[in-house]
């Protein structure tokens, strides 16, 4: 059975599907199972920063950027990656050389046992190339779905605003 998608035929083969993709930057084919999850599909690929934290779309620790716009890949089969392009944390930055996002993160304080901090900097990479000069509350509505077991939020909020400055001054 095949199904017509913008990226040609998805492939289907002994319960498994064969999809192609974009995945930071660089065109992939991966072999996935047909009810497998995008998060397990990440993982099993070796994009560990992509975390399980409900397995149920609540928490956003998932998270990933599906065509630049945040997405909880727990709650997506990998087929539905066929064709698209996918950002982790691991396409931002390294620990040598991070992404001015990671670096306000780290900076702020709006880092501690780190476990939501991949989907967080997402986020927020979603929303600054969406919104360079977001206020506050812009801020706090973007980060809503994404929970922290640790910092009370505050140092994240001031993370997003230190790195909207610090990528406006980039462009400069
Ligand atoms: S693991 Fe996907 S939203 Fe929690
Ligand atoms: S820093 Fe620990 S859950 Fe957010």
């Amino acid at each position: 059975m095949a199904k017509k998608t913008r990226r040609g035929h998805l492939k289907a083969m002994d319960g498994q599907f064969e999809i192609e993709l974009t995945i930071n930057g660089r065109e992939a084919k991966w072999r996935v199972g047909a009810s497998e999850s995008l998060m397990n599909a990440l993982r099993r690929q070796g994009f560990k920063s992509v975390k399980n934290g409900c397995d149920n779309g609540d928490c956003g620790s998932c998270t990933v950027l599906l065509d630049g716009k945040p997405a909880a890949s727990c709650m997506l089969f990998a087929a539905q990656a066929h064709g698209r392009a996918l950002t982790t944390v691991e396409g931002l930055g390294t620990p040598n050389d991070p992404h001015t996002i990671q670096r306000a993160y780290a900076e702020s304080g709006g880092v501690q046992c780190g476990f939501c901090t991949p989907g967080m900097v997402l986020v927020t990479k979603a929303l600054l190339d969406e919104n360079p000069r977001p206020d506050e509350a812009q801020v706090r509505r973007a980060l809503d779905g994404n929970l922290c077991r640790c910092t009370g939020y505050v140092k994240q909020v001031q993370a997003v605003l230190d790195a909207a400055e610090r990528l406006r001054r980039e462009k400069k």
